[in-house]
């Protein structure tokens, strides 16, 4: 048997999305940006696409730009703020995913830029006191702050901090890939000026994602060229995988009160199974409902004679997940989330990451693997 327990990482592409996808790759091949028919057809099914995605996040269709995933999203809104909105200083947070720690780090190299660090709780929970006193800056400022952690699924309260952001009239960016199609999110409710997502993180295809633009903001090209995406990005558009996409989308966010229903059951049964069969088992980040991604569980294990092994041995019994060692010894440097949460260095951390795919039968499977790893 083989589990599949690390969907924050990819996930598997629903068959209705592979099924939507093949005719276009096989028949509507046409460029979008080419007048006669075949690209018309093609024009038609991207536009489609983006008008599916709008609604799904409450926007207009032209505050939608295609690109190749999040990373890509990431790195187009926060260069995007610094090179063309003026902004001279970021908060972000050391918890964030690279795409964004290693974009300000090198903004922060080419241009005269603030950054500034809002501390955190040993949860991952942000502190906004300091965050209001860091937006006391005299500077323009983007706050840039994801919304569920990638590794511990830890929740942003992100009304508050776009309450925060108006206030002090800061631009605001939150890396949303973990959480888009997975909790509602209605931009009419929420004041942000960009967010970002990426297909494979919501059984969609890999290689495509969106950066949504709050309308008031110009910006001008971030990739030069051909000038699709009205001159913001060029580039052909992947129109088969952007319709996939959008397929994803409808589907994850169809009857998504099940499905978060489904996949919290599933979280809390296995954290019951672990404490009762693993002692001294302990849980990373936040993990209530209210309070973190219910498809991520970032276990941290007691120190046994698996330590080192544990993800390799886990692995060979047919559990695919991921590490979230905090180990700093050898080459691997560890997570750097688990580092600024200070977790013991002495425990391994495993995350489990779940879809509405998994079953029970899957966590009895892992989690039986683990016990017989901690009891024998
Ligand atoms: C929070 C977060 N941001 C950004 C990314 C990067 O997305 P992509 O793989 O589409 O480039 C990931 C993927 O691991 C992620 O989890």
């Amino acid at each position: 048997m083989k589990v599949y327990l690390d969907n924050a990482a990819t996930t598997p592409i629903a068959p209705e999305v592979i099924d939507i996808m093949l005719p276009i790759l096989k028949d509507n091949f046409g460029n979008p940006s080419s007048s006669h028919c075949f690209g018309r057809n093609a024009k038609a099914v991207l536009e489609n696409a983006r008008r599916t995605i709008a609604k799904s996040i409450q926007c207009s269709p032209s505050e939608i730009i295609f690109t190749s995933g999040g990373t890509e999203a990431d790195n187009m809104a926060l260069r995007c703020s610094v090179e063309q909105l003026e902004v001279k200083h970021i908060i972000t947070s050391k918890l964030e995913h690279h795409a964004v720690l290693h974009t300000v780090e090198y903004l922060q190299k080419l241009f005269s830029l603030h950054v500034s660090y809002v501390k955190c709780d040993e949860k991952g929970n942000i502190d906004l006191v300091h965050l209001k006193e860091l937006l006391e800056s005299e500077h323009k400022t983007l706050v840039s702050l994801m919304h569920a952690n990638n590794e511990i699924g830890t929740y942003l309260p992100i009304q508050e901090v776009s309450r925060l952001c108006i206030q002090n009239k800061a631009f605001f960016h939150s890396d949303t890939v973990q959480s888009i199609g997975h909790i509602p999110l209605n931009l009419n409710e929420i004041n942000i000026d960009f967010i970002t997502c990426s297909a494979h993180k919501l059984h969609g295809p890999k290689g495509v994602g969106f950066l949504y633009v709050n309308k008031r903001n110009k910006i001008h090209a971030f990739i030069q060229g051909g000038a699709q995406e009205r001159g913001l990005r060029s580039g052909t558009e992947n129109t088969a995988s952007i319709v996939g996409l959008a397929k994803a989308i409808e589907l994850i966010t169809d009857n998504l009160d099940e499905k978060i229903e489904k996949v919290w059951e599933l979280k809390k049964y296995m954290m019951n199974l672990l404490q009762q069969n693993i002692p001294n088992v302990l849980f990373n980040g936040e993990t209530s409902l209210e309070k973190s991604l219910y498809t991520i569980l970032n276990c941290s294990f007691p120190a046994s004679k698996n330590d080192g092994m544990l993800l390799f041995s886990i692995d060979l019994k047919g559990i695919a997940c991921s590490g979230g060692s905090a180990c700093t010894s050898g080459a691997n440097t560890g997570s750097h989330v688990l580092r600024e949460l200070k977790t013991d260095l002495q425990r391994q951390a495993i995350r489990f990451s779940f879809s509405h795919y998994t079953t029970k039968a899957e966590i009895d499977f892992a989690v039986n693997i683990l016990f017989e790893l901690f009891n024998n």
